[in-house]
């Protein structure tokens, strides 16, 4: 009897210890996997990937865990996406800025740079990020500029000029990028292009060379003559006519240098500019009487070929580019030749053009020929009292109309000379 109650003892505590077995056996089951799915849901996290929750229903602490590991995943994936935008407006930002932008760290590494900076250049790597300075800008004065930068962390300006197919100009600013007191992130270089301003000041500059230039020989002639007239008292009354007639032309060179330079500027300053609409019969008849005694005596044909009734522009200006156009024609076509100015509408455009049988340019000029103070010969066109600056004047009035101007031409056969205005 006693064995038998031993026997129901034994098993009923053997049952018992098989159930706590299977129990922690299950409670272990549940914990690894529970484990296994927080492995694979932190692995997803760190490959960017936050588009799943854990779904752990326990009520103990590893469901608190899963609770507070989701929690976390919503404020990562928050702070990822902030992260991501701010990444993606710092590059368009940077891709589309004109300017050059480049960083490099205390290693002379690049950790940043734009689309420009590649173009500025030339390189054609993918990225390069991470790669040194040096392998990529041979430009020596860029790279003493950022070893400087980087050495005396103060900001610093300069302008520098890159060869390759063409000349261009930069202004360079390097700033340190700090990180505290003491140490710093790099340097930051901004690449700005300054070259259209430097052919500006260049142009400038041969301006006033050009135009003192076109000074200094006729008052020199006139002090010279005005000395010769003052000092030598026994001077012959028909020397004394020759070297005033002398001064008198200088004077009229001078004068007409003067109109010419203040056409000019007025031009380019853009006041007074008046479009109306008017008729072309007679401002064309108008013009054509200025030159009709001029072609009398050099025995030139003036024809006109005119398609069009009215126009709108500002007419005094017009009429000084067509007089400009006309005056060159007469002056470089010999006896004998033809002047024929055509005023046509052709694909938009309303075209007036002077074409003349006369000396031509050689195309070589042709390029030039609008510059101010160009001249093709320059002792004979000065000798005939141009002062090369009739075809600039043409070209700023057609500028100013919103069009443009073309020359074609061939030595020894003759020009044509076009003003084209767009129609609307
Ligand atoms: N119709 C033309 N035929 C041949 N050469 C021309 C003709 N028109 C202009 N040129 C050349 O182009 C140059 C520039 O012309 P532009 O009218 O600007 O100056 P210019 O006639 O010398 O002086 P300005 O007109 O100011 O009195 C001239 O010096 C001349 O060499
Ligand atoms: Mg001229």
């Amino acid at each position: 009897m006693l064995a038998f109650f031993y026997d129901y003892h034994t098993l009923a505590l053997l049952l018992v210890i098989l159930f706590f077995l299977f129990l922690h056996f299950k409670t272990i089951q549940t914990i690894k996997k529970s484990v296994q799915k927080m492995t694979e849901f932190s692995k997803k996290i760190s490959e960017g990937d936050f588009n799943h929750s854990l779904n752990i229903r326990s009520r103990d602490e590893l469901g608190a865990l899963a609770n507070s590991l989701n929690s976390m995943k919503d404020q990562l994936s928050s702070l990822f996406l902030d992260l991501v935008q701010e990444k993606q407006k710092l590059s368009s930002l940077l891709s589309g800025m004109y300017d050059g932008v480049l960083a490099i760290d205390p290693n002379k590494k690049i950790i940043l740079y734009n689309k420009r900076v590649k173009e500025i250049f030339h390189l054609k790597e993918g990225d390069v990020r991470g790669r040194s300075l040096l392998e990529f800008i041979q430009n020596p004065d860029v790279i003493s500029f950022f070893e400087r930068a980087l050495k005396e962390k103060k900001i610093f300006q300069k302008q520098i000029k890159i060869i390759d197919n063409t000349v261009k100009h930069y202004e360079i600013v390097v700033s340190p990028l700090q990180q505290d007191q003491e140490n710093m992130w790099g340097v930051v270089a901004i690449f700005h292009d300054i070259s259209d301003l430097k052919s500006v000041e260049q142009m400038r500059i041969e301006f006033v060379a050009n135009v003192s230039h076109e000074f200094k020989t006729p008052l020199t002639s006139i002090l010279g003559f005005t000395d010769t007239l003052i000092n030598d008292k026994d001077i012959h009354q028909t020397q004394k006519e020759k070297f005033l007639k002398i001064i008198k032309q200088n004077v009229e060179r001078l004068s007409y240098l003067m109109k010419d330079l203040l056409s000019l500027s007025s031009l380019e300053s853009e006041v007074m500019f008046h479009k109306l609409c008017f008729k072309i019969q007679p401002f064309v008849e108008k013009l054509m009487l200025e030159f009709e005694k001029q072609a009398q005596e050099k025995e030139i044909t003036l024809k006109t070929h005119i398609k069009v009734e009215s126009m709108t522009a500002d007419e005094p200006k017009l009429h000084q580019a067509l007089y400009n156009l006309l005056d060159n024609a007469m002056k470089y076509t010999e006896k004998g030749g033809v002047i024929t100015l055509s005023i046509q509408e052709e694909k938009g455009f309303l075209k007036l053009a002077v074409e003349d049988s006369g000396l031509g340019i050689h195309s070589t000029h042709l390029p030039r020929v609008f510059e101010r103070f160009y001249r093709v010969d320059k002792g004979r066109d000065r000798e005939m009292g141009g002062t090369g600056l009739g075809l600039a004047i043409v070209k700023h009035i057609a500028l100013l109309h919103g069009g443009s101007v073309e020359v074609e031409s061939e030595q020894g056969k003759g020009s044509l000379f076009s003003i084209l205005i767009p129609l609307f």
